[in-house]
């Protein structure tokens, strides 16, 4: 089975085609960071109208790259929501409009279902694991029980991991997306433990035995530094790479943290020998993130699971591979589904008409 995907819900035009051995066969990703940096955030307006100029030319070039026709396709997939409204209808649109023309199946894929599942697109884990999805509207510990039927353990009570990463970074003068920037500066730091020890960060509700997260506070802490270090005159770089790594660190600990505890309430809930974790999204990316999850993963025995570092941030073979997922357990969807900005992963298999 073959089925195209196509990813329109933020500032990332992808479209893949993904065959069921789990073969990417073309991956595309049009990045529109340029067209929103001079804002500091995706505008959506802009978002919107970049998903049309380039989608068609992007799905051309993804079959094309796959050595392909719409005839090889078992099935049309895109992202439904949620997201930014305005890309979400152009994806979703241009997928129906694919599937009524060529007569083939419509999956309608919800975004944060195809992060979960992006792990899958590696081997097949079998369910139910424990997920940890990090992004930049969401920071969720998940057990997914079978497709389409996920459990939340834990969520943030303000901004999401990769929030804190990109506003924390904003403060330091880098540029939007921050998340890979901070990471950039942070390999900078050359004495990690005086870094550590010049800009201490606690991690939020340390003493809390919770599943939950919060990182506003870090990010009004970063701030706090920034103004203490900007009154003293202008800001070294090496300082900042200090900052970076410390607040990195910190980040890192508390996911790591978090998962300890929902590791600990897995095993207590489920009798299974060989427990999975996995991590998803674009957070996913993060280098020091995966090492300290691996490292929880180790002392709680858990096997680690994360797709590869380019199926972490959004892309088309995440909803190739969500849809595939949803082809193969006989599910389609009518080419009334509506385009969501909100879709919760809690209540999913109610909130789907097919
Ligand atoms: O999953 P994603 O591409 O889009 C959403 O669905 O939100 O995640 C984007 C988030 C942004 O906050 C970005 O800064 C963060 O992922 N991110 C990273 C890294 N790469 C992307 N954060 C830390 N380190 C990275 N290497
Ligand atoms: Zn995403």
């Amino acid at each position: 089975m073959i089925v195209l995907g196509i990813e329109t819900s933020c500032d990332e035009t992808g479209v893949a085609v993904v065959r069921n051995d789990r073969t990417v066969l073309s991956h595309l990703v049009l990045s529109q960071i340029k067209d929103h940096a001079v804002f500091g955030g995706v505008v959506p307006e802009i978002a919107a109208r970049a998903h049309l100029d380039h989608l068609d030319r992007l799905i051309a070039a993804a079959l094309k790259e796959a050595n392909l026709t719409f005839s090889d396709l078992d099935g049309i997939a895109a992202t439904c929501g949620p997201g930014l409204i305005g890309g979400v209808m152009v994806g979703m649109m241009a997928g129906k409009a694919l599937a009524l023309a060529h007569a083939k199946p419509f999956l309608a894929v919800n975004h944060l279902e195809a992060h979960l599942l992006s792990p899958r697109l590696v081997a097949d884990i079998p369910y139910p694991f424990l997920v940890l999805l990090v992004s930049g509207g969401h920071t969720q510990i998940l057990i997914a029980e079978s497709l389409r039927h996920y459990r939340l353990w834990g969520t943030t009570r303000d901004d999401a991991v990769g929030e804190c990463f990109d506003k924390s970074a904003k403060l330091m003068g880098l540029p939007y997306p921050g998340g890979p920037h901070l990471e950039k500066l942070a390999a900078e730091c050359v004495i990690p433990p005086a870094a550590l020890e010049r800009f201490p960060f606690s991690i939020p509700m340390q003493h809390t035995a919770t599943t939950d997260f919060s990182f506003s506070g870090l990010k009004t802490a970063v701030r706090t530094v920034m103004d203490r270090l900007g009154a003293e005159g202008p800001i070294a770089r090496k300082d900042l790479a200090d900052l970076a790594f410390s607040l990195q660190c910190t980040l890192s600990d508390t996911l790591s943290l978090r998962v300890h505890q929902a590791m600990q309430d897995f095993r207590k809930a489920y009798d299974i020998p060989a427990p999975v974790f996995a991590v998803c999204g674009g957070v996913a990316a993060n280098k020091t993130i995966r090492a300290g999850l691996e490292t929880t993963c180790r002392k709680n025995s858990f096997t680690f699971m994360a797709p590869p570092l380019e199926y972490c941030t959004d892309n088309g073979a995440m909803i190739a591979w969500a849809g595939m997922e949803l082809l193969q357990a006989g599910y389609t969807s009518p080419l009334t589904v509506p385009a969501r900005p909100r879709w919760p992963l809690e209540g999913l298999a109610a909130s789907v008409t097919s």
